[in-house]
C-alpha cells in the first residue's frame, strides 16, 4: 500500500510567511570548478556537528553553484559584514555570476576556492554528503579551515529586510 500525503496548498503560503520572520546570517558560498569561481547569496546554512566541525548549505537544484558543489569537493562559506551588504546583492542576481568578484577583494584558499577578505567570518569545507529534498539539495560539508573577526558584525537578513544584529537589553 502506497500512502501519499497531499500538502495543504495554504501551508505552503504560511511556510513563506513564518520563514520571512526568520531572522538569517548572509553569507556568500563559493565554489570552483576547472578554474572557473562562481558564488551565491545563501541564508540556509548552519552547523551539523562538532565532532567532527559540519555544517550544512542547502542549495536550489536550479542554481549554479548547485552543479558546482555536486562536482567539486570544496566549497566556502563567507558570512558578510553589514559594510558588505552590496555583495548580497550582487550575489543574488543583480550582477552577471562573471562579473560578481572584484580580484581585490578575494584570497584563494589552499583548496581552490576563493574567500571573501574582510568577510565576519569564512569556512572552507569538504564535501561529504549531498542530500536532495524537494527543490533543494543538503551540502553537508566537513570544515577543514574557519576563520572569524571579532571586531566586524554579520549582516542579517529578515522580513525580507537587510539588518543588523543588537545585543538584547
Ligand atoms: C538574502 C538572500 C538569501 C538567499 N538564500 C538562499 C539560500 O539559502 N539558498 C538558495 O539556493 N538560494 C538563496 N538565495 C537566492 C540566490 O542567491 C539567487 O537565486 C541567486 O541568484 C542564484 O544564483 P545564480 O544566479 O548564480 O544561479 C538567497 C537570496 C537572497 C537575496
Amino acid at each position: 500500500m502506497t500512502l501519499t500525503v497531499v500538502p495543504d496548498e495554504t501551508v505552503g503560503t504560511s511556510f513563506r510567511a513564518m520563514m520571512r520572520k526568520f531572522p538569517a546570517t548572509v553569507t556568500l558560498v563559493t565554489g570552483c570548478n576547472e578554474g572557473v569561481d562562481h558564488g551565491m547569496t545563501v541564508t540556509a546554512v548552519t552547523s551539523v556537528s562538532m565532532e567532527p566541525p559540519a555544517l550544512v548549505v542547502c542549495l536550489n537544484n536550479r542554481s549554479y553553484l548547485h552543479e558546482m558543489v555536486l562536482c567539486q569537493p570544496h566549497f566556502a562559506v563567507n558570512v558578510l559584514t553589514q559594510e558588505q551588504r552590496p555583495l548580497s546583492d550582487a550575489f543574488s542576481g543583480k550582477v552577471a555570476p562573471e562579473d560578481r568578484f572584484q580580484p581585490d577583494e578575494w584570497e584563494r584558499h589552499g583548496s581552490g576556492v576563493l574567500m571573501l577578505a574582510g568577510a565576519h567570518a569564512r569556512v572552507v569545507c569538504r564535501r561529504v554528503a549531498a542530500v536532495p529534498y524537494g527543490t533543494h539539495t543538503l551540502f553537508i560539508g566537513q570544515v577543514i579551515d574557519a576563520f572569524v573577526d571579532d571586531v566586524t558584525r554579520p549582516l542579517l537578513y529578515e522580513n525580507a529586510r537587510y539588518c543588523i544584529s543588537q545585543p538584547a537589553a
